[in-house]
């Protein structure tokens, strides 16, 4: 059964249409761009995309469609959606846990994907002047090294791009989340599309496709398997509130399935897109697809300084890169900006404030973490490399984990099949991969993620 007249105090989505752009720029980010060619470089190509992809349509979509559900059943931040749909299930106030670690979650990813998103805004101002003109691959390779040598360069960066975002979220669901991915998101899937473009001209095409969809089971490894999984959620943005707060936002009458596959499909679609634009060009330049978190940023420029036109190019897509990330930035922290404002009945700025200052002092461990501080590691790993790990392959997992059994095993089905709306053979679909599949997928990762650390 629905909740009738259930309002969230934060606000609602205009249309359908307008919650199908903001999950879509939740969604869309630095993990399409940025991060899904670098993983995919390290991890041999094909046969990780595979399973990404499967990790996508088993894992991603049901926890979607569980996590907006949730939200527009509870109408408030993560934290008191889950206590108050505890309450009502009859269960253990102990479920709001899933908010809080959702919280602590968004804290450390913003902290990083700040620091990432700061690269691309400084690449904004030297692409557009003309540094990247007939640039070498060495050239590159220094421009980007001197970038991330440079603390004090990163940190007015990362500084800025806190700026955007929380002047975004200081602004609340309608005045400032809606109106900015209404622009931002078309605008991104154009200048995606005329990248590939490019790059189906660039010589390097056919071996740049060859690598993404021709799968060579041989260079998978269980590390691999488990990063496409982590993958899967932190591109969705699953696991830690941000499509639940967003789906808190959501008018009553709109097809929740619908909904999910819509933005999971535009997810995958530029993840792929965005691969396809870069692998040409870095096969095409005999560059090193396993790069690391540096590919794109010492790749590119490359081939934006020799191809005609690149400086308008090479800026349009960091434009586009800086755009992406702050539509999923704003997403990142509006369940503790919701959190603050419900619980401390503070006003929305003020909580935009406080959870702005905090993200922006732990960005700058991750800022160290490239120079002053890069001996500093465990097991191998640096501050950087610890945050994105412990965030992705073990925390949006654990959340997921916990929403997938709230959804599948705490909540009545005449509940959840009200909420979703589904038919019996759908509803019965969705419940037999949301009990079963999903929480036994994600526990194998899980499982696995603990015994490698
Ligand atoms: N999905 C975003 C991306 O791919 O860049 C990152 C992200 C957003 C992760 C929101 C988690 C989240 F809650």
């Amino acid at each position: 059964m629905m909740v009738e007249g259930r309002k969230s105090i934060h606000g609602e989505w205009s249309s359908r249409w307008a919650f199908i752009l903001a999950a879509t720029g939740s969604a869309v980010g630095l993990g399409n761009i940025w991060k899904f060619p670098y993983i995919t470089g390290e991890n041999g190509g094909g046969a990780f995309v595979l399973v990404y992809l499967l990790c996508i349509a088993v894992i991603g979509i049901p926890v979607m469609m569980s996590e907006i559900m949730l939200g527009r059943r509870g109408r408030q931040s993560p934290i008191n959606t889950m206590r108050t749909l505890a309450r009502e299930e009859g269960r253990s106030g102990y479920w709001q846990l899933l908010g809080f670690v959702g919280v602590l979650t968004g804290f450390l990813i913003l902290s990083f994907y700040s620091v990432i998103a700061g690269w691309a805004l400084s690449y904004v101002v030297q692409a557009v002047s003309g540094l990247f003109e007939g640039v070498t691959a060495e050239r590159s390779g220094e421009i980007f090294g001197e970038l991330v040598s440079n603390p004090g360069v990163q940190l007015f960066w990362h500084t800025m791009f806190m700026g955007m975002t929380m002047f975004v979220v200081a602004r609340g669901v309608r005045e400032g989340l809606e109106k900015a991915v209404r622009l931002l998101m078309p605008a991104l899937f154009i200048l995606l599309l005329i990248l590939v473009g490019y790059a189906m001209n660039s010589g390097g095409f056919a071996q740049g496709f060859h690598f993404l969809f021709d799968p060579d089971f041989s260079k998978i490894t269980t590390e691999g398997v488990l990063t496409a999984l982590g993958h899967a959620f932190f591109t969705l943005s699953l696991g830690m509130g941000a499509i639940m707060i967003y789906g808190s936002y959501l008018p009553e009458n709109v097809s929740i399935t619908r909904a999910t596959f819509t933005v999971a499909i535009a997810d995958t679609v530029v993840a792929l897109l965005a691969g396809m634009a870069i692998f040409p060009i870095v096969f095409a330049n005999s560059l090193e697809p396993g790069a690391g978190p540096g590919l794109i940023f010492q790749t590119l420029p490359v081939a934006f300084g020799a191809m005609p036109g690149g400086l308008i190019f090479g800026t349009l897509f960091f434009i586009l890169l800086v755009f992406a990330a702050w539509s999923s930035a704003i997403s990142i922290i509006e369940p503790v900006v919701a959190w603050l404002v419900e619980s401390r009945g503070i006003s929305r700025r003020r909580a935009s404030m406080i959870a702005g200052t905090v993200t922006w002092a732990l960005g700058i461990a991750t800022i160290l973490s490239f120079n002053l501080w890069s001996e500093l590691k465990w097991m191998d790993k640096t501050i950087f490399d610890l945050l994105d790990y412990l965030t992705a392959n073990i925390m949006l997992p654990l959340g997921g984990l916990l929403i997938a059994l709230f959804a599948g095993w705490a909540m009545r089905s005449s509940n959840s099949r009200g909420e979703l709306g589904l038919q019996q053979v759908s509803y019965r679909r969705w419940q037999l991969l949301i009990r079963y599949v999903t929480p036994i997928a994600i526990a194998i990762v899980f499982l696995n993620a603990i015994e490698l650390i």
